[in-house]
């Protein structure tokens, strides 16, 4: 099973501020057929708490921070802070996630691989353990 991990993307700053250009298949390793965007959660919000049968997605703090934990079926935990508008986290398919501890102005910029369909979602813990067992 693929990993979650953090990408860098390249800044294209000059005296009038800061440019990060995301490109499908170049920066990130899918097409982006879906963009979408989380603002206004508390900090003691959880979001997420599901797994996507064939979406991946890339998730960038483009202002504020927040923190994505993911669980692995092996029972490993991985946390990672968003709170650079130039790094952002790949989460592949099958992967449970926790998105929490919102700043303020957080706004969390969400790339997706494929269009929104709530059949792919996997929003229950044990038949997420159930079905990744048979992967
Ligand atoms: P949800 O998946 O619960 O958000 P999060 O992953 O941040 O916890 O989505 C909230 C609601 O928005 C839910 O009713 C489904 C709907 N939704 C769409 O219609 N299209 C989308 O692309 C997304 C991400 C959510």
């Amino acid at each position: 099973m693929q990993e979650a991990k953090m990408l860098e993307f390249s800044e294209k700053g000059d005296e009038r501020g800061h440019l990060v250009i995301v490109e499908g298949m170049q920066d990130i390793p899918f097409d982006i057929k879906r963009v979408f965007y989380i603002y206004g959660s508390d900090r003691d919000v959880i979001r997420g708490r599901h797994a996507n049968r064939k979406t991946e997605f890339v998730l960038i703090n483009v202002a504020g921070t927040s923190k994505v934990k993911v669980h692995y079926p092996n029972g490993n935990e991985c946390i990672f802070v968003l709170n650079k508008p130039h790094t952002g986290i790949y989460i592949p398919k099958m992967v449970w996630k926790d998105m929490y501890d919102f700043s303020e102005d957080s706004v969390l910029l969400v790339l997706a691989s494929e269009h929104y369909d709530a059949s792919e979602y996997v929003r229950d813990y044990d038949e997420y353990l159930k079905e990744i067992v048979l992967l």
